[in-house]
């Protein structure tokens, strides 16, 4: 079963306060995204593989760690997921950026998708996708099947707010994938919006309506 961690550090908490209120503007919105996106990625990179190497320092033969295993792999779903990129290749520059497009239709609430473009070697890397708004799950769900489809096999989900509705959807379709999340809020609204949430995060991430 998924593993659905809640990162609770009070800076990235501080920080969501912020990008909740509505008049954080677009570039602080980008910040804040950016650095939450960031902070998370500490706890979602927490089980990467090491290896010890012998290294020299100035005061001679020492034995150390450094990452081997699995090369990671990052998937921003478009448009939102674009502004969490930066943060994670803060942490890991050497990670390959994969692109899923999919856009909610405002009536159906159906994620449909737009565009695709992944590294070749999808199923030999660990992929963090990434969505800063888990509201139905549809858009999550049908992205992750999606790079199942192209042979992914191990893939971690990061988000920043989710609804219960969407945590449990997520969970029920794609039992292998372990949700990072920094909070989960009350419930979805009418329109499948999140509440109390952040409003439209690709809005709010650039600036449309
Ligand atoms: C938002 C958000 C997620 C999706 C979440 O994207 O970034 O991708 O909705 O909703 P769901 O869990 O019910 O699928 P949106 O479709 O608004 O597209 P955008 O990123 O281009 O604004
Ligand atoms: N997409 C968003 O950007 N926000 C929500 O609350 C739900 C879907």
């Amino acid at each position: 079963m998924s593993k659905v961690v809640v990162i609770d550090h009070p800076l990235i908490q501080h920080k969501l306060t912020f990008l909740r209120d509505v008049t954080t503007g677009s570039k602080d919105f980008r910040d804040l995204v950016r650095e939450m996106s960031m902070l998370m990625g500490y706890e979602v990179t927490r089980d990467l593989q090491l290896r010890d190497i012998e290294i020299e320092t100035p005061m001679g033969k020492t034995v150390s760690k450094t990452l081997t295993g699995r090369k990671l792999g990052i998937v921003p779903i478009l448009r939102a997921g674009l502004g969490m990129v930066d943060g994670i290749l803060q942490l890991i520059p050497a990670a390959k950026v994969g692109h899923v497009g999919l856009y909610r239709d405002p009536v159906t609430f159906e994620p449909v998708e737009y565009y695709c473009k992944l590294p070749t070697d999808v199923g030999e890397r660990q992929l963090i996708v990434l969505d800063p708004m888990l509201a139905t799950g549809g858009s999550a769900k049908a992205a992750i099947k999606f790079l199942k489809d192209k042979g992914a096999l191990n893939i971690k989900f990061m988000c920043l707010i989710a609804s219960p509705e969407g945590i449990e959807a997520l969970k029920t379709a794609h039992p292998d994938v372990d949700i990072y999340v920094a909070s989960i809020d009350e419930k979805l609204d009418d329109h499948a919006y999140i509440v109390p949430g952040l409003g439209d995060a690709g809005d709010r991430l650039f600036g449309t309506k």
